[in-house]
């Protein structure tokens, strides 16, 4: 773990008493972490607005096998990009219904283009991407 800095911050006492119920609710065990977390979270938003460096993705997909051509095209996309896409997890969800899980590394606009392409082909039913910076927050 790096060095740990203090730093003293000055906040409205109401606010403050907002913070402390959300966090405590949330079950963390002090304010260090909850801002620690916030802080982290900021920064991994702010790298995929700025659109540069690698990141690392999942994306969920919901999407209707019936449909046809679906699992050929979709499968085809992921081929196309395979070396960003590190692994893949198929559920059958019901006669119908495919759940897929992709798990992305790559530049902010290859994993944008990926995930773009898969939503919005016809037959994804939902499509959910969630993005993290890996380890080196
Ligand atoms: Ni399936």
């Amino acid at each position: 773990m790096a060095d740990l800095v203090r730093f003293g911050i000055s906040i409205p006492a109401p606010l403050l008493g907002r913070f402390d119920a959300l966090i405590s609710a949330a079950g963390y065990p002090n304010r260090s972490e909850a801002i620690r977390d916030l802080i982290r979270n900021r920064l991994v938003e702010a790298a995929w607005e700025g659109g540069t460096g690698e990141m690392i993705g999942t994306l969920t997909l919901v999407y209707d096998h019936h449909v046809h051509e679906l699992g050929d095209a979709l499968t085809g996309i992921q081929h196309q990009h395979h070396a960003a896409i590190l692994s893949t997890l198929h559920i059958h969800l019901d006669a119908h219904l495919c759940l897929e899980v992709l798990v992305l590394r790559g530049q902010v606009p290859v994993i944008k283009q990926i995930s773009d392409a898969l939503i919005g082909m016809r037959g994804v039913k939902h499509g959910k991407l969630t993005v993290t910076a890996g380890g080196h927050l």
